[in-house]
């Protein structure tokens, strides 16, 4: 029989990535905690309305993107493509704005895309990010892209790009959308298919449309379509963000693929990241979305960063810490017959600190200790006949190969200073 494979686009995470992953996540809840976010969960799966109105029909997610399925009920589920409509369905259905605002939250998990793998995009992915909901201001903004760029700085990647646009008002974005159909429909018949349906159905989109890079060169620029409101507003953005010392590069062609977005936009770019790989992660206001969903207008702001392309970059810059042993100690005894006297001292060294592996196999002794070197640990602890008689082990240290036979009770504090280094 074939052996069966994981499914295509997704990846097993093995031990040796997980020192990586930890970093990262750990480093991003320490960055948002200072910041004062606070951590949130919601489901995996979502009902699909959710996102068909939240993210919109006509975005490339919704479109094609969606693992969606009915459930036992005939009722349409969808593993989540994204956190942001989910989080803001969690925080407005427990009426959390209610008693603080804005609402800052913080989360990361599995998200699905069923876009062409390849590096750095997967079927199933992972994204970190926080939610800023209940208050409409520019500060907010500025203050979620810092959160980001602390964290970058954190995890010692240089070389982020921060693209900044404003997607404006609804209105605003009316007639920029007026003003790109009447541009590129006398073009339309040098399009390909793909950007003749956007014409049609989110003009916004032609913007990523990548046959002809001359045509989205002289194409208007949302800028000449905004209020004079809309324009303090990503004013006061870029103020903001110089002043913490964040280095922003205005790029009107940034328009983001969900549609829920009015006003700030940005992406994070890296020169490392290949083609539309390129972006670590993105997000923006959206002011809009609460009621999309049936709650009460809610303006809010967040973003979201894709762990697996930050671990490509980190691994890139060579910043990743090495991967973790597994175990600081390993126990084993000579025969069977003295396992359950190597058990008793493998539970009391787990007691009193060393991360401790106890090796029951039946094999030689010789293999045992190749074992202990193989998983990391420094210290092997052997009980045979000798050891069990006078209730003692021996202690050897495995870097400096010498070894010491030591009363039970002294066992922990024997152990303790090897792995200190002072022994
Ligand atoms: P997004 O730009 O669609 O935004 O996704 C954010 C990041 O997730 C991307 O920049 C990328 O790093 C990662 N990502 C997306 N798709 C894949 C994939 N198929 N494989 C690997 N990584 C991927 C959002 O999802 C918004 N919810 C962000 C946001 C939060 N806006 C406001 N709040």
């Amino acid at each position: 029989m074939p052996e069966i494979a994981a499914p295509r686009g997704t990846r097993d995470i093995l031990p040796d990535e997980f020192a990586a992953r930890r970093w990262l996540l750990e480093t991003h809840r320490n960055v948002v905690e200072s910041f004062g976010y606070r951590p949130i969960e919601t489901p995996v799966i979502e009902s699909t309305e959710l996102f068909s109105r939240g993210v919109g029909t006509d975005t490339d997610v919704v479109e094609k993107q969606m693992f969606t399925f009915q459930d036992r009920g005939a009722r349409s589920l969808t593993l989540r493509p994204e956190g942001t409509a989910g989080v803001l369905r969690a925080v407005l259905s427990a009426h959390l704005d209610q008693e603080v605002r804005p609402v800052r939250v913080h989360y990361a998990g599995p998200f699905f895309r069923a876009e062409r793998p390849q590096a750095g995009r997967q079927h199933q992915f992972t994204q970190v990010g926080v939610e800023c909901i209940g208050e409409r201001s520019p500060e907010l903004d500025a203050e979620i892209i810092e959160i980001a760029w602390r964290l970058f700085e954190a995890l010692g990647i240089s070389g982020v790009q921060l693209q900044v646009n404003s997607l404006g008002s609804p209105e605003d974005r009316a007639r920029y959308r007026a003003a790109l159909v009447a541009y590129y429909t006398p073009l339309e018949a040098s399009l390909d298919d793909d950007c003749r349906r956007r014409l049609h159905t989110n003009p916004l989109r032609l913007l990523d449309c990548k046959r002809d890079a001359a045509l989205v060169e002289r194409a208007p620029v949302i800028w000449d379509s905004l209020e004079s409101a809309s324009r303090a507003h990503l004013t006061a953005v870029l103020r903001d963000l110089e002043a913490a010392g964040i280095d922003a590069i205005r790029n009107d062609r940034v328009v983001r693929g969900l549609d829920y977005y009015s006003d700030t936009v940005f992406e994070f770019w890296h020169d490392l990241l290949q083609g539309a790989q390129s972006s670590l992660g993105g997000g923006g206001r959206y002011d809009g979305l609460a009621e999309l969903l049936g709650f009460p207008a809610t303006p809010a702001t967040g973003y979201a960063l894709g762990v697996e392309r930050i671990l490509i970059l980190g691994r890139a810059l060579g910043t990743i810490p090495a991967a973790e042993p597994a175990a600081d100690v390993l126990v084993c005894s000579v025969e069977p017959g003295q396992s359950e006297a190597a058990a008793d001292m493998a539970r009391l060294l787990r007691g009193s600190g060393p991360r401790t592996v106890l090796d029951v196999a039946e094999r030689r002794l010789d293999r045992k200790l190749r074992n202990a070197t193989r998983i990391g640990a420094r210290v092997a602890v052997i009980i045979g006949e000798n050891e069990m008689a006078s209730a003692s082990a021996v202690v050897r240290d495995l870097d400096g190969r010498n070894q010491q036979t030591v009363p039970v009770a002294e066992l922990a504090d024997s152990v303790l200073r090897i792995l200190r280094g002072s022994a």
